[in-house]
């Protein structure tokens, strides 16, 4: 069966509150059902730029919005839905097999992706029409 937006999840962190500012993290295989691989991170976007736009064979995710505020857009190829990532303790997570974009970044926004696998140009599916017949419709 394939992946379906409900395998998304928006994971509200720890927080921990404290008058010098705020801390939070997450650890791997506790928060996030993965081991990280790699991490990377999208900044400088200009006004209006949209990022991502394919799909991922194997790559599971975790996206935060360290500063700022962007949407995730994720769509299973039958339903898209809009998570707006707006606060540092959000995150969310992406099973691999579904279509995601990032649009709508505030200014001087920082966006973290952390992901279960290093890079690979073939694990992207970045046609749509590839990523419909990956579905199975
Ligand atoms: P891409 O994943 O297409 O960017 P986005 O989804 O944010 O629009 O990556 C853009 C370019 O950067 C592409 O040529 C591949 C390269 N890249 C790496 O070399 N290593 C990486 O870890 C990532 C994420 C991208």
């Amino acid at each position: 069966m394939s992946t379906t937006l409900l395998d998304v999840k928006l994971i509200t962190l720890p927080k921990i509150e404290d008058l010098r500012g705020n801390l939070s993290f997450l650890e791997e295989e506790q928060h996030i059902p993965f081991r990280i691989k790699r991490t990377y991170w999208i900044y400088d976007v200009p006004g209006g730029q949209v990022r991502g736009g394919h799909a991922f064979k194997e790559q599971i995710e975790f996206i935060v919005a360290l500063s700022g505020s962007f949407d995730v857009v994720v769509d299973d190829g039958k339903v898209k839905k809009i998570f707006s990532l707006n606060r540092s303790y959000y995150g969310l997570f992406i099973p691999a097999g579904l279509w995601r974009q990032m649009e709508n970044f505030s200014t001087n926004s920082l966006g973290m992706v952390l992901s279960s696998t290093i890079f690979s140009e073939e694990d992207y599916i970045r046609e749509y029409d590839e990523f419909l017949k990956h579905t199975g419709q």
